[in-house]
């Protein structure tokens, strides 16, 4: 039923679709509000999991619910109803996405004339998270605009893109040897990328790993959009953006999202502040603690929403940790622990040792942890969201990646950016004591005037006449004048 076109037009309708997992969604909810403050219509589709743990965990839909133009809408991600949907490798949650959500969205699509109401124009734009193919061959093959929004970094996006280049050079599949040599195929980051710091996804032992497979094609058809979205700004990601720009040259980096959200709102009259999009109950008794200690003394460690660890890793952190001496805020997210039943319980040595230094909580307020006053180091799995709010907040890091993209962030912000220490494919008490010491004692002012600096680049590129926030205005420009 189409809207009488004799009243005031009505504003353009984006369909933003991310895949279904906290790192995606967090990201992509940010971008769905900054187009509402932008003025256009916003259709948020997330799966019907995702929808009830924000309902049931937070207050977004209340917060969003000042955009008249905004609304959610739901589809099944097509796993069982007692999936974890976290930890371990992501194929499951790829293959059902592709298998079953795919075809739905489809028929969606159709049956609501791309969800054209009254009251909203048939959508006018898609914004697809960057890995979902299907969405994107229906945008195309319906004439619809189509913005990729690959929610992760612009370096990873870089070694992805460049993964013909590393099979036609036999760089990869990586079978486990040269490790260490360096990776000569990918423009940009020959002097310091070393085997073991690509995409996890390249740790296979055959070229037709569909998980590989996955990647190398998805991240090749990005072309295909008419635009494509970061979530980074080009102070801190710059050369890689110039060479993913040859290929890619509407290309919009308009983050830290989280960041540059926070920034808007406080501009705007009466905006409270953005709310959380937690797929887990934040634990806020973690702020009251941290505000009894002493500034900067606190390591913050937390290792996002899907790693795994063993029994034994989470000895050794806990070893490490007690043994450097230092305060420490830990996140032992309730699905993080490997293992069934009794093994999977977080074992006694570490609740019983936590008392003195220590504090546990299953899920934490991040953003707010990584901006107290009293932290001022971050343990993290290097996920491109926590990366970044770790950047954001001016706070060093040291690095455990588990999977994906963690790999490659994790090398930039030790050798590229000298934000922190790489501690990838090790997990030792010993070394996980000394680079705590490192951090948070022995190198501590070196990293945290490199962190303060970087802090400022990132503030001053979503403030007005910044970089980022320049990019988002052009962005819903562009949006606007698909209709035009
Ligand atoms: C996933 C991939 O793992 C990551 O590599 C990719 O870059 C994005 O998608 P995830 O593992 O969840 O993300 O890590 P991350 O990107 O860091 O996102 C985690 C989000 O959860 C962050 O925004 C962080 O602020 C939030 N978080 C984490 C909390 O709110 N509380 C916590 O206790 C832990």
């Amino acid at each position: 039923m189409d809207h009488d076109q004799s009243a005031t037009p009505l504003p353009p309708h984006v369909l933003v679709f991310p895949l279904p997992i906290q790192g995606h969604v967090n990201s992509m909810l940010k971008l769905a509000e900054l187009l509402c403050l932008g003025n256009l219509h916003v259709t948020m589709l997330v799966s019907e999991d995702n929808h009830a743990r924000l309902l049931r965990h937070t207050h977004i839909h209340s917060h969003l619910a000042r955009y008249p133009g905004f609304c959610f809408r739901t589809i099944p991600d097509g796993l069982p109803e007692d999936h974890p949907r976290a930890g371990g490798p992501l194929r499951e949650i790829f293959s059902s996405i592709k298998s079953i959500t795919g075809p739905l969205f489809r028929d969606m699509m159709i049956d609501t004339n791309c969800l054209g109401t009254e009251t909203r124009r048939p959508v006018t734009c898609i914004i697809a998270d960057g890995i979902l193919g299907f969405a994107g061959d229906f945008a195309i093959e319906r004439g619809i605009p189509l913005i990729y929004f690959r929610t992760a970094s612009a370096c990873s996006f870089w070694a992805f893109f460049c993964l013909p280049q590393l099979i036609e050079a036999d760089e990869i599949p990586l079978k486990g040897n040269g490790m260490d040599l360096l990776v000569k195929s990918i423009p940009g980051m020959e002097g310091f990328l070393r085997r073991r710091d690509l995409p996890s996804s390249c740790r296979v032992d055959e070229v037709n790993d569909s998980h590989l497979q996955l990647f190398k094609v998805q991240t090749r058809r990005t072309t295909r959009a008419q635009a494509v979205i970061k979530n980074t700004f080009d102070e801190l990601e710059g050369p890689i953006l110039s060479q993913v720009r040859a290929h890619c040259p509407n290309l919009f980096s308009i983050g830290p999202l989280h960041a540059h959200l926070k920034a808007r709102l406080a501009v705007e009259t009466n905006s409270s502040p953005n709310s959380s999009s937690s797929f887990w109950e934040e634990d806020r008794s973690c702020l009251t603690w941290l505000d009894s200690q002493p500034s900067k003394s606190v390591i913050y460690v937390s290792f996002g929403s899907i790693t795994v660890v063993t029994r034994d890793q989470l000895l050794e952190f806990w070893h490490g940790l007690v043994n450097s001496g230092q305060r420490f805020l830990w996140v032992m997210r309730p699905d993080s622990i490997a293992g069934k039943d009794e093994e999977s319980q977080i074992p006694i040595e570490l609740v019983e040792g936590m008392k003195e230094r220590g504090y546990m909580v299953g899920w934490a307020p991040q953003e707010e942890v990584l901006a107290h006053p009293s932290v001022g180091g971050f343990l993290t799995h290097s996920g491109w969201n926590s990366t970044l709010e770790s950047v954001a907040s001016g706070v060093p890091m040291i690095c455990w990646p588990y999977i994906a993209d963690q790999t490659i962030n994790s090398r930039f912000v030790s050798e590229v950016w000298k934000l922190g220490l790489d501690m990838k494919d090790t997990c030792d008490r010993v070394l996980i004591e000394k680079m705590v010491r490192d951090l948070m004692d022995v190198r501590k002012d070196e990293f945290q005037q490199q962190a303060n600096q970087m802090a400022k680049l990132a503030k001053e590129a979503v403030s007005e006449g910044g970089s980022s926030y320049s990019n988002l205005d052009r962005l819903i420009e562009y949006i606007k004048s698909m209709i035009e």
